[in-house]
């Protein structure tokens, strides 16, 4: 692709940010579809965070994401969040419109968008998540969304569990979640939100030794490696399995529509799968 004058700009910020595959994924989105945009990750320590946020604003980028450890710092230094984003208390995506910074938080979204690709809906279901960090909160509220009979939310830390629980429920003004220690019985998906499993922790598996219903879809976010030893354990029980991939697309592509405030073709997915599958196995 040609850089010019008019090419938008938009990038990462986190810290550090090297092993980030997003300018892959965003780049091949970017030239699979014609659109004049770049994409690059900005290792920024703490003390250059607000400097380089008014850098993207002087700039004149169409927009940032935000990773670790800045989702929640950036989003108490930003004038306004979509309402999800209230609630899960970090952005992961910023949108720069006229000069105001406009949050949100696609990992939710990214999520909810890689199960509708493959067919699954929350509707009606019974779910459980493993964890209760920034991860489980995004997912859970917007499975809560998309009509869950109920969420049983199973955490190392049973008290952030409850929270988490409460936090879902004043937001359906329902009670959908609870805090439990029993991840099996009904549950039509399992989703791990923890890092167990992940490089180089890749033994660990949060199932180990469940007896699985083979009714179960078996969700990880993790996505280093793509297999986990969850995943793969599950699949030797029968059931049915969804890597943290489709996740990270998902995210991505829910950022680009922020930005371009429009839905990007279907068939983006499988290009994106692809450029990933060359450095995720
Ligand atoms: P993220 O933003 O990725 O969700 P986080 O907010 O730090 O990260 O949350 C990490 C989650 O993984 C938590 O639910 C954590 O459990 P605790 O609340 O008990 O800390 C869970 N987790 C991390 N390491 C774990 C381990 N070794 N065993 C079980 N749970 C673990």
């Amino acid at each position: 692709m040609q850089i010019t004058t008019a090419t938008k700009l938009v990038g990462l910020i986190g810290h550090p940010v090297a092993h980030s595959l997003s300018p892959v994924l965003h780049n091949s989105v970017y030239q699979s579809l014609g659109l004049d945009m770049v994409y690059h990750a900005f290792d920024v320590t703490p003390d250059k965070l607000e400097t380089a946020i008014d850098g993207f604003l002087a700039l004149g980028f169409l927009g940032f994401n935000v990773t670790i450890p800045y989702k929640e710092k950036v989003y108490n230094i930003l004038e306004s969040r979509d309402a999800e984003a209230q609630i899960i208390g970090a952005v992961n995506t910023v949108k720069i419109e006229n000069g105001i910074l406009k949050g949100y938080n696609t990992d939710g979204q990214g999520f909810i968008m890689h199960m509708k690709n493959l067919g699954y809906s929350f509707y009606g279901k019974d779910v459980v998540i493993l964890g209760a960090g920034g991860a489980a909160r995004a997912i859970g509220i917007y499975i809560a969304k998309e009509g869950a009979a109920s969420i049983r939310i199973v955490n190392r830390t049973f008290h952030k569990a409850d929270i988490l629980a409460g936090v879902i429920n004043d937001y359906m003004e329902r009670r959908i979640a609870k805090a439990s220690s029993d991840i099996l019985s009904n549950a039509d998906f399992i989703i791990n939100t923890t890092s167990l499993g992940m490089w180089p922790d890749i033994e660990s598996n949060p199932l180990k030794g469940l007896t699985l219903s083979k009714h179960s879809v078996v969700c990880d976010i993790v996505y280093n490696p793509r297999h986990t030893a969850m995943l793969k354990y599950a699949r030797q029980q029968g059931c049915k399995t969804c890597d943290g991939v489709g996740m990270l697309i998902g995210q991505a592509v829910r950022a680009i529509e922020i930005w371009l405030e429009y839905s990007l073709p279907k068939n983006i997915w499988d290009k994106m799968n692809q450029e990933i599958g060359k450095v995720i196995f």
